[in-house]
């Protein structure tokens, strides 16, 4: 029995990733195979493939937490931040039937352990794992499946997507990574639209990590945009302790817009992929500040969440805006330390405005996506 540590050392700048070296030298998201841009167009069809074998007894990944939507990108732009999501240790178990999952254990952050659901049609984890098993034909072997959570249910930090991402990952590896990133978020979708919405903006960036654009959802189109690895990007995330589930902040949303903010939003769109592509800070910033369509339906529902922008934008931040469906409040800069002053700032002001407790954090981009920590051979 051999047990491999999977050191994050991939650079999202490599180009196509070989899948003939041996496991312990794999970066931890080699079955990505990711070029420098990266694209897929497809939809779900049935696999026919023969059923593969186990390549480890258990296996350990990470997925990272997420910031969907980045202001004008309601529903098809998102990115990955690096150091905070859930883990999932997923093992072959002969005591569970042949085909299925069972969820052993959910610990960690906040309350996750009492409100998520260990039946695993209902869990997002479970959901997406059973998702990849069906992908992969998988009818010989039972799993048994345990989440740790480190992010708190309904923050707008992608929560559900970073447990389906991990269980998706760490389902394809244990069979020996035969799927592609598209494949994976698209069982990620199968989750998502269960628990929260159907939505890639979070998934797929916890699965490819970096920026994603969804082009198209039928067929599922994703255009994976790269930030120059050269630019200082923080993200200053400003939690409050208030929960917004995302069916409920999506149910506040209108049916119908007016042209006029179709046009500015488009264009703000636009302009923020452009910015993203340049590694334009002042660019993103004043595209992700800019949303009239979701945002404004969205900011009085989250105490204070006006005068948080308010502070965050005059303390220095380039742009500011609610990460995902919230109450999680997302403002960019290029520096660490101003990071955590705006962040200082910006609990202040969720306290006063709104009198919610807050913490801050910041992080960089993760541009790796969901991966391996660790593994133990057969
Ligand atoms: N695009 C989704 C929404 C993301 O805003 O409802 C949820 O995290």
């Amino acid at each position: 029995m051999a047990i491999s540590l999977h050191q994050p050392a991939f650079s999202a700048h490599s180009t196509f990733l070989s899948t003939n070296t041996t496991a312990t030298n794999l970066p931890p998201n080699h079955h990505l195979r990711l070029p420098l841009s990266f694209r897929c167009n497809l939809s779900l069809t049935s696999n026919s493939n023969p059923e593969p074998e186990p390549v480890y007894s258990s296996v350990k990944s990470f997925a990272p937490a997420t910031v969907a939507n980045l202001g004008p990108g309601f529903d098809f732009l998102g990115c990955a931040v690096d150091g905070v999501g859930d883990y999932v240790t997923l093992k072959i178990d002969p005591q569970v039937r042949p085909g299925d999952v069972t969820i052993s254990d959910i610990t960690g952050a906040g309350n996750s352990s009492k409100k998520l659901s260990k039946n695993p049609n209902w869990n997002c984890a479970g959901i997406a794992a059973l998702s990849v098993m069906k992908m992969l034909n998988i009818r010989s072997v039972g799993l048994s499946l345990s989440l740790e959570k480190g992010l708190p249910l309904g923050s707008g930090l992608g929560s559900s997507a970073a447990s389906a991402a991990a269980a998706a990952v760490a389902v394809n590896e244990l069979f020996g990574g035969k799927l592609q990133a598209s494949e994976l978020v698209l069982a990620g979708l199968e989750s998502e639209a269960k628990v929260s919405g159907y939505h890639a903006d979070n998934i797929a960036p916890a699965i490819m990590g970096g920026f994603v654009l969804i082009r198209s959802y039928e067929p599922l189109d994703l255009i994976r945009l790269n930030f120059p690895t050269e630019k200082n990007l923080f993200f200053v995330l400003v939690n409050p302790e208030f929960e917004a589930p995302t069916k409920k902040m999506r149910a506040a949303l209108p049916g119908e817009i007016l042209m006029s903010d179709h046009v500015w939003n488009s264009s703000q769109a636009g302009a923020l992929v452009a910015a993203v592509l340049q590694g334009d800070l002042v660019g993103l910033g004043k595209a992700l500040s800019s949303d009239r369509v979701v945002e404004p339906r969205r900011a009085p529902l989250i105490p204070g969440m006006d005068g948080v922008k308010k502070v965050a934008l005059e303390a220095g931040a380039f742009g500011c805006t609610i990460s995902g469906a919230g109450p999680t409040v997302v403002a960019v800069t290029d520096n660490e330390e101003k990071g955590r002053e705006i962040g200082e700032m910006m609990v202040e002001a969720f306290m006063v405005g709104g009198g919610l407790k807050a913490v801050a954090m910041v992080k960089k981009l993760d541009t790796v996506g969901a991966r391996l920590v660790s593994s133990i051979s057969r």
